[in-house]
């Protein structure tokens, strides 16, 4: 049986690259054809030598393939993407073109008027563990922010099950290539290397999806969410500590701590990419996987509901769930061509 064509729009960016080295391995799809900007015409093996093997040359244009990711900058990429759409394909965005429901939220966040906002209603946002069923029957997935992710994935049980009050706090902390490939003086060694710092203090534009996926799940008023993302001197990872006053009332029996847990495990049974863990995670035991490593306790002090998340940004984050919502869109196994475990140390 021919296997589905796809390609990837931008495999010069960070995300690219990531979906080219998880499709090349994929046993359902064939990565057929590759564009970036700056490196046209060359091999894309001679670009990137972790992926000599692959003989794909990287192109201007996409070739005919039936699904397409498109890795663009926000702001770029829905123009890329809409007469993909035209022509049929399946796609799936990698930006924030299409993520949130609301255009006026969206040109408060991105800074211009939205160019399709017809679209953003046809787009399904891509966590597979909220919106698996739509995904499934959709041409156009949103693939979802990176801290997003991590952050979504960690209140959604909470939420859903209506035992937090709605002010939460969310802080991250995020490696360099969540900033991307395209230099930048922020991102530099000497910058980065040896130092932490908060940045978008006054606002993320990530920090708008949160609040939509959260309030579609919550039981409970609309949540008020303050987002700190933080730079830190590493490549890959997101750690995201939430806090949230727990509503005593609604939790049942006397150890809140593993009524808590009982709830995030029973939200995530069955889910191939979810592990609710004994200890506070690291990084690292998720580094080049998909997974999301989820911990949950109480602080008894304060009566404050403590998550933490750890994710991949470019697997989980990025790449890796834009896989996982093709093999959804395509009718494979959820986890195909994803179930490499993480690279340590
Ligand atoms: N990095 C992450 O962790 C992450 C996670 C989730 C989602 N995302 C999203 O995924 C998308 C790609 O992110 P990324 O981190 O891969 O970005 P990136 O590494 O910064 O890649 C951007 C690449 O896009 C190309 N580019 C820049 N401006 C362009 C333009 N105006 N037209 C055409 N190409 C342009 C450049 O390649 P050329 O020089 O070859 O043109 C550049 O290398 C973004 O929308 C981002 O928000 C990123």
């Amino acid at each position: 049986m021919s296997k589905t064509r796809v390609g990837i729009i931008n495999v010069t960016g960070y995300v690219g690259i990531e979906l080219a080295r998880l499709l090349c391995r994929h046993p359902g799809v064939d990565l057929i054809s590759v564009t970036g900007r700056s490196a046209a015409g060359q091999k894309l093996g001679k670009v990137f030598p972790h992926l000599a093997g692959i003989a794909l040359t990287i192109e201007t244009r996409l070739g005919e393939v039936d699904l397409a990711f498109s890795a663009m900058p926000h702001g770029e990429s829905a123009a890329e993407v809409v007469p993909l759409l035209e022509r049929g394909l399946k796609v799936v965005d990698m930006s924030g073109d299409f993520r949130l429901k609301d255009a006026v939220e969206w040109q408060s966040w991105y800074g211009h008027v939205h160019p399709m906002p017809d679209l953003i209603k046809k787009a399904v946002y891509g966590i597979p563990e909220l919106h698996r069923r739509e995904i499934k029957e959709t041409q156009l997935v949103a693939n979802p922010g990176c801290y997003s992710t991590g952050a979504i994935l960690a209140l959604a049980p909470a939420a859903a099950a209506g035992i937090i009050e709605p002010d939460i706090i969310v802080d991250s902390k995020s490696g360099v290539s969540g900033a991307g490939r395209t230099l930048k003086l922020t991102s530099h060694f000497c910058e980065v290397d040896e130092d932490v710092c908060a940045y978008a203090v006054e606002g993320h534009r990530l920090m708008p999806e949160i609040v939509q996926e959260v309030n579609l799940v919550s039981q409970g008023s609309a949540a008020k969410i303050t987002f700190m993302p933080h730079l830190i001197p590493m490549n890959r990872g997101i750690l995201s500590a939430c806090y949230a006053t727990l509503k005593m009332d609604k939790v049942v029996g006397n150890n809140p701590k593993e009524y808590l847990k009982r709830v995030y495990r029973d939200f995530y049974t069955d889910e191939p990419f979810i592990r609710i863990v004994d200890d506070p995670p690291h990084t690292k035991q998720v580094q080049g996987s998909n997974f999301c490593h989820i911990y949950t306790t109480v602080d008894s002090r304060t009566g404050k509901l403590i998550v933490l998340s750890v994710i991949d940004n470019l697997v989980k984050g990025a790449a890796g769930q834009g896989v996982q919502n093709m093999n959804l869109m395509l009718g494979l196994p959820e986890a195909m061509g994803l179930d490499a475990p993480a690279m340590f140390p």
